[in-house]
């Protein structure tokens, strides 16, 4: 089958141990880092500062999901920070493919999100331009939130047309991701998972990766 990757967001760690919490998930393929403006989602997080010295902090590459305004000006500035996959919002975006290679040509991987309201059709002839799609799977600015199941066909839908054009994309999916609800996002498509209160809630966050891994994996 896919390759799986799984991403605990640091949304559920404790914000004052970063480093020690990004060790503690081992065996993480990406961090999650969630950040989070206050003006396109109704809560704040962290910016470019933090995501800068967590860069040096850790071996593991970060996954910035970056939930913000202004995102064209902004996304650049978390490629030079350390990051290593930027995501942006397509509503947050004003020029979405100009943005997309902008990331690419300055070294870190594009990746574009879709909130839950937000079809995928209208973007078709974007995806040669990303190397990751994330669609959420809950309203995106809270973590432990419960799983949007009627997110499932748009997962189906967007993995068909990846494979339609041939594309090496990552599908990500971020919201409610645990246990539960992995199988069912690796069935409908998606080969890469966001889990934040799964990991972090969890005694071991390390053996929570294994085990979300597992079940990603079938
Ligand atoms: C929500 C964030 C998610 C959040 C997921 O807006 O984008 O990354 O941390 O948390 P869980 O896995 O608890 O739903
Ligand atoms: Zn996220």
């Amino acid at each position: 089958g896919m390759a799986v990757q799984i991403n605990p967001s640091i949304l559920s760690a404790d914000f004052a141990r970063l480093a020690e919490e990004a060790t503690a998930a081992e065996g993480a393929d990406w961090l999650h880092v969630d950040v989070m403006d206050n003006h396109f989602v109704p809560n704040l997080t962290l910016g470019v500062p933090v995501v800068e010295s967590l860069a040096r902090a850790t071996d593991t590459p970060l996954d910035c999901h970056l939930m913000i305004e202004d995102v064209d000006r902004w996304a650049p500035q978390y490629v030079e920070a350390g990051a290593g996959s930027v995501t942006f919002h397509v509503e947050a975006a004003a020029a979405p493919v100009r943005l997309a290679r902008e990331i690419r040509a300055k070294g870190a991987r594009a990746s574009m999100a879709l909130k839950p309201a937000t079809p995928i059709e209208p973007y078709e002839d974007l995806l040669s331009e990303l190397d990751m799609l994330l669609i959420m799977t809950v309203e995106p600015g809270f973590g432990g939130q419960a799983f949007l199941d009627i997110m499932l066909p748009k997962i189906r839908r967007t993995r068909e047309l990846i494979s339609k054009h041939g594309l090496e994309l990552w599908l990500q999916v971020d919201g409610g991701v645990s246990a539960s609800t992995i199988e069912r996002c690796a069935e409908a498509g998606a080969d890469v998972f966001v889990a934040g209160s799964a990991v972090y809630g969890a005694d071991d966050p390390a053996a929570a990766v294994r085990a979300l891994r597992t079940q990603a994996a079938g």
